[in-house]
């Protein structure tokens, strides 16, 4: 099994609106395609007679050490993945060490999934709706449950224009914290709940209500993040949102090295959109990224065969990571630097 191969029946596994809503992007889907060829267009520059005999793939994130850079990306609906859900994707991430992102569009309540990861490192992704208390009873739900970090996802004033959804009319089917009792609800009902009026004063207040480490999830230009860090973010996530906000907006590897030149250091930065490799993550960590966020191939291996199968996902990666660190001749992961990539000569 590689990550790459794994949707190919998934469309007869899921039907076809999950599988849209789950595979798609925005319009004409050429920013989620190029999210995975982004990371071919950088070449890695391996150094040889290096002793790779032990290989460290821990890095430091939000001031503690982790296991790994690998971070499962927070993903919405996954009980339409598969009928363990997000209890399902949290027991991968617990089983591989991968700190767990938890969506607010979640079909399983925060507490609970905070239960199955017991004292795994989980972070709470936070959308602010036009009903501002159902974001900020999320946030106290999230602060009592042991969340660790709180990741304001700032690319979802509106949605994407996403034609697959328009077409299938995917309906979710499971109560979410948005809609408790259901009725069912089209991805476009839900995502009407979307406040388009957020501006960075929200950002601070929300910052401040929730008592812990506040990280940024969207951020695609230096002068936003620059901005962020002026506001006290702890980390900041360079991201497209898979492809499925902004058509043609550019990729998370094309727009990491302009923001990690901003940041400087004060800030830890994430990026993620089309990694799927463990050498994918090794180059986002020579671009400057602290660490990467992983979304599809979970819910792929999720879908396919439940807890297991995200797990088999999370552990193939970081074993490739591991596998890299040995041929490139840097034997840690937080010594990858830029010397260990540049602009393919293919791209
Ligand atoms: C089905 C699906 C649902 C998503 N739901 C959310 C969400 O609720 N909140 C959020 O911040 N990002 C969401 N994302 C974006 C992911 O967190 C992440 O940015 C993206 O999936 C990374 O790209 P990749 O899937 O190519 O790895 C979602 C992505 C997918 C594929």
């Amino acid at each position: 099994m590689t990550p790459a191969d794994l949707p190919a029946d998934l469309t007869t596994l899921l039907g076809e609106g999950a599988h849209g809503y789950f595979a798609g992007g925005a319009g004409d889907e050429i920013t989620l395609r190029d999210n995975e060829t982004s990371w071919s267009r950088y070449a890695l520059h391996p150094r040889v007679l290096v002793d790779v005999g032990e290989r460290d793939l821990s890095v430091d994130l939000l001031g503690r050490r982790r296991a790994h850079p690998v971070v499962v990306a927070p993903m919405a609906y996954q009980k339409h993945a598969h009928p363990s859900g997000e209890l399902g994707s949290a027991a991968a991430a617990r089983a591989t060490g991968s700190v767990y992102g938890l969506s607010t569009q979640s079909t399983t309540p925060p507490r609970e999934v905070a239960a199955e990861l017991g004292d795994h490192d989980r972070w709470f992704q936070l959308y602010v709706f036009r009903d501002r208390q159902i974001s900020l009873d999320l946030v106290a739900e999230a602060r009592e449950n042991g969340y660790e970090a709180l990741v304001l996802t700032v690319d979802f004033p509106v949605a994407g224009w996403r034609e697959r959804d328009k077409r299938s009319g995917f309906t979710v089917e499971h109560p979410i914290a948005l809609n408790p009792d259901g009725p069912a609800l089209t991805t476009e009902e839900l995502f009407a709940l979307h406040d388009p009026t957020l501006t960075w004063d929200d950002v601070a207040q929300f910052a401040e209500a929730a008592g812990m480490p506040l990280l940024l999830k969207g951020i695609l230009r230096p002068d936003d993040a620059e901005r962020a860090v002026q506001l006290g973010a702890a980390g900041i996530v360079v991201s497209n949102h898979g492809g499925r906000q902004l058509d043609t907006a550019l990729s998370g590897a094309d727009a990491l090295p302009p923001v990690v030149d901003a940041v400087a250091g004060r800030a830890d930065v994430l990026v993620d959109g089309g990694i799927r490799r463990g050498w994918d993550v090794a180059k986002a960590l020579a671009l400057g990224a602290d660490a990467v966020m992983i979304g599809r191939p979970v819910l792929w291996g999720l879908a396919r065969d439940g807890a297991a199968g995200a797990e088999a996902v999370l552990r193939q990666v970081v074993a490739e990571l591991d596998t890299t660190l040995a041929l490139l001749g840097c034997p840690r992961a937080r010594d990858l630097d830029p010397t260990y990539v540049g602009r393919a000569p293919w791209a």
